[in-house]
């Protein structure tokens, strides 16, 4: 006997499309399942002007099969050089949803973000004017700061007073770990926070005991058990300030695999189907939907999606690809570790 639930199409909140030969092969990957998604600008060069961010809206759109529908929510990458008047601009026409703050050399093509946030101030008082929110890569940056500690020393040392100099101001805290992102998330105003799938399957055990495993390094790094526990008691409590933002972030098998390895986990090919496991192990099915697709699109100010999504679950395991192929080379899908019976109906 198999099991169907039905939900409103879901939306990714943090999703890496990249461009050229990777673009190709994974927005499809997306816009499978996917209505829509907040698209992060950490290319090389980083998309930065509302200029750029129309340009690569229209190579994603290219990039679609003929009959997606989906719509990438395009945002800018912060930088000291970031012009107010053009950040405006590029929210009153509707192109750009929001601005990422990557702190310089945090995490993949972060080199030009920021280092001194008293020089993007007067951008981020535009941004509280007019209401666009600031999506943050939330990990201090200090080499002296071990790097299992960094979000919460961001959120003590850089979230917090950010949010206190300039309380308008809308953030979405990117992608949390630990158990101290998941409270200070909970009931803040003005702030929200995305949740990966892969931070809900994976503590730091599974990416180090028994040999180190390059397709599960991402960053923030994955944490300590009782973090996991505590973001899938956010996901599952109802609290709609938890959303999904999958960070899904291909890289070739080569730069995985590699003495130096990239972070990022490939998770666009089986989202919606490890989430429903993990929804299901948690008694929760019946929040799924919240997560996936109406608590972020109410943060961002956005309709739900009308149409609707089928996951359906089977007696056998689904068989998920191992790879895609890329023109750049091949990429590992997320691979839990675990059967999972859930796929999504074609
Ligand atoms: O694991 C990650 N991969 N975390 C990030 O913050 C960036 C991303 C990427 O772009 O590869
Ligand atoms: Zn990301």
């Amino acid at each position: 006997m198999s099991q169907t639930l039905t939900l409103r199409r879901p939306d990714d909140m943090h999703l890496h499309l990249r461009d050229g030969a990777m673009l190709a092969a994974v927005a499809p990957e997306s816009a499978r399942d996917f209505a829509r998604a907040i698209i992060m600008p950490n290319l090389v060069p980083p998309v930065a002007t509302g200029a750029e961010a129309a340009a690569y809206r229209a190579r994603i759109l290219a990039a679609l099969p003929e009959d997606a529908a989906f719509e990438p929510l395009m945002t800018l990458y912060l930088t000291e050089a970031t012009d107010p008047a053009d950040v405006a601009a590029a929210a009153a026409s509707g192109l750009v949803k929001a601005v990422k703050l990557y702190p310089a050399g945090a995490t993949t093509n972060s080199h030009g973000g920021v280092r001194d946030l008293t020089k993007v101030r007067a951008v981020l008082e535009k941004m509280a004017e007019i209401g666009l929110p600031l999506c943050t890569h939330g990990e201090v940056t200090t080499p002296e700061v071990d790097i299992f500690d960094r979000e919460a020393v961001f959120i003590d040392t850089v979230l917090d007073p950010l949010r206190r100099s300039l309380p308008d101001l809308r953030i979405v805290m990117e992608h949390i770990t630990t158990e101290e992102g998941v409270a200070y998330a909970a009931e803040a105003k003005n702030l929200a926070a995305t949740i990966t799938t892969h931070h809900l399957i994976l503590n730091r055990n599974h990416l180090l005991v028994g040999g180190i495993r390059p397709h599960y390094y991402c960053l923030p790094v994955a944490k300590r058990e009782k973090h996991r526990l505590a973001l899938r008691r956010a996901v599952t409590s109802g609290n709609p300030r938890y959303f999904l933002g999958t960070d899904s972030a291909p890289h070739v098998d080569a730069l995985k695999e590699h003495a130096c390895g990239c972070a990022g986990c490939f998770t666009a090919t089986n989202t919606m189907p490890l989430l429903a496991h993990v929804f299901e192990e948690e008694g929760a099915l019946d929040r799924l939907e919240a997560f996936t697709s109406l608590n972020g699109a109410a943060f961002y100010g956005l309709p739900p999606n009308s149409a609707r999504l089928t996951l359906v679950k089977s007696a056998e395991p689904t068989a998920f690809p191992d790879k895609i192929t890329s023109g750049a080379g091949p990429v590992t899908v997320f691979n839990p570790g675990f059967p999972v019976h859930w796929r999504v109906a074609s």
